[in-house]
Formats: structure tokens, sequence, C-alpha cells
């Protein structure tokens, strides 16, 4: 048996999140370029993998199909074949047409973190990469929003944050969205993490309502989820039959408020149309919400 984290296989999904990402960063690129004001324009991979993944293949359809083949600690049998790479995220920005000025992927395992260096050398001098170490969060405070190196009156970035699940609280988005000068490509792993905190029952330990309302930024999340019916046995609290869909579309809202624009959330699905997570852009300009709206389009369901 292998650990989904341990050994870093990718669904056929992951094609999807990769080519949004990639056709709004060749945008992103090609109007920035034309800037004469913008001193940089930084791609930053908050969750940047190793640069390569095994595809998962599988002779047993079912598996391949299962619904929570995304989630970190989802433990399956060896009955598949990986031997198709796809690239991962940090390729699709290195290799756009116009690149970046300056690259930044975050990781924290080190494994993945010697295969990215070596990755990183296959480029040579032609693309400006650093490499950084650590818990997401921190980095990006540290050699991001606290890097007096950036002055975003004259600078601008994109941070993709495509994490395993909830690594990200919302003190983290809304910090990036203050500078009014970044934007996100956002993971928001509904089906794949948060769901599973949320029981039918509404009945949570405390530990519990604290990680997801430090995760949203707000205790409304429970507003969204749930709702009390009355019924036979009296007031019942019952969870919401969209529930995946209410959040992604509040979140969606909360970003607009710290970024000033949000586009649509885009569900991504496994190929039983299970729900895996939300893409969600948020940024300070109307241009890119007009594009990443297009974008991540294709396939919205809500
Ligand atoms: C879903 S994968 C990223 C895939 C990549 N964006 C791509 O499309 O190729 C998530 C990565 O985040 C890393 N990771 C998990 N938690 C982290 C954290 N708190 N800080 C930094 N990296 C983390 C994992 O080691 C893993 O490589």
């Amino acid at each position: 048996m292998t650990s989904y984290v341990t050994d870093g296989t990718v669904g056929p999904w992951a094609r999807e999140k990769l080519d949004c990402l990639d056709k709004y960063l060749r945008a992103y690129t090609t109007i920035l370029q034309k800037q004469r004001w913008c001193k940089a324009f930084i791609y930053v991979d908050v969750f940047a993998g190793s640069g390569k993944a095994p595809l998962r293949q599988y002779k047993n359809q079912a598996d391949y199909q299962h619904p929570l083949l995304d989630v970190a600690d989802f433990v399956r049998e060896q009955e598949q074949e990986t031997e198709i790479y796809i690239h991962g995220s940090p390729k699709v920005a290195l290799d756009i047409q116009i690149p970046f000025t300056e690259y930044i992927f975050i990781e924290k395992d080190t494994q993945r973190i010697s295969e990215l260096e070596a990755f990183r050398r296959s480029y040579g001098d032609k693309r400006k990469v650093a490499i950084l170490q650590g818990e997401a969060n921190e980095q990006l405070q540290q050699n991001l929003l606290n890097n007096t190196k950036y002055n975003w009156k004259k600078c601008r970035a994109i941070a993709f944050i495509d994490p395993f699940g909830m690594q990200v609280p919302w003190k983290t988005i809304h910090g990036l969205g203050q500078t009014k000068a970044i934007e996100i490509i956002l993971n928001l792993p509904v089906g794949m993490a948060i769901q599973r905190l949320l029981p039918k029952s509404g009945q949570f330990s405390e530990e519990r309502n604290l990680m997801l309302t430090d995760y949203f930024g707000s205790s409304d999340w429970e507003k969204i989820v749930y709702e009390d019916q009355t019924g036979l046995f009296g007031e019942q609290r019952i969870k919401k039959k969209d529930a995946g869909q209410q959040l992604a579309k509040w979140y969606q809202r909360r970003l607009k408020q710290a970024y000033g624009y949000s586009s649509k959330p885009r569900l991504i699905t496994n190929t039983q149309g299970s729900h895996l997570y939300y893409l969600l852009w948020a940024g300070p300009n109307q241009t890119g919400a007009k594009i990443a709206s297009e974008v991540l389009k294709q396939g919205e369901v809500i």
C-alpha cells in the first residue's frame, strides 16, 4: 500500500486545472510586459510540488473513479501503473512564451525540493527562479509580503495556491489581497478536504469549529452549510444539500471584498462527476477579472 502524499501521483483531472492556469498566465504576462510602469511581474507557486507527477492509471476502474483520490491521506491498493508523467504547475509557468521576470516556488517537502532544484537547472539562466523550502504561509509572509524588495506600486504578482487541503487560512488570503497588486488562483478543496469536516449532524468539537473559522476567516460558514428545520421530532439542524456550492459562492463573495474582483468558482470533478475542488481567481483588476471569468467558465456548473 502507498499513500498519496508520499508517492505524489495525480488524477487525470489535474490536466484541467493546469490548462486553466496556463491560459490565464499567458494572458497575464502578455498584458504586463507592455506596461512600462511595471518593473517586475512575479509568479509564485505556493505549493509547487516536484515539477512533475506520475499520472494515476488504474487497472481497476472503480479505484480510478474514486471521488477521494485527491485526498491527502487516502491510502490505496497498489493496483495501478504510474508510468506516464504530467508536468506540474512550475513547468506550466516556466514554459509560457512571455516569461515572468521572476519565479518563486515554495515547497516544504525535502525530496520535492531536490527535484525542483534539478528541474530549475534544466532551464539554466533562461529563467530567474527562487526555490524556497518551508511552510507556505510563513514563506509568503517573509519573502513576499514583508520583503522590502517588492514595491507593490511598481510590481505585480500572481500566486497559484494549490494545496492538498486547508493549509491556507483566510488571514493569508486576505493579506495577499491587501497589497492590491497580487492576484491569486486558488484551489478551494471543498470536496477533497472541507466537506469531510462538516458532518450531516452539524455537531462539532470546539477545536474543529475553530479550525473552520480560522480557514474561512469568519464563523458564518455555519449558516452557509446548515439550516434549522422543524420536523416530527421538533427543531433539527440539517446540512444543506448544496452546501459545497454554497460555500464556494460565499467564498467568492469574500474574495471580492478582499481583492476587488473575483471569478465564479469552476468546479473540478473526477471522471464520474464527483466534486473534488473549486478553482477561483481573485485580483484587483477588471481586465484580469474578465479574462479569468472566460478561462474558468468552461465546465462551470454553478
Ligand atoms: C497538490 S500538490 C501541488 C501540485 C502542484 N501545484 C502542481 O500542480 O504540480 C501540493 C504540494 O504542497 C506541498 N505542501 C503541503 N503542505 C505544505 C505547506 N504547508 N507548505 C508548503 N508546501 C506544502 C506538498 O508537499 C505538495 O508537494
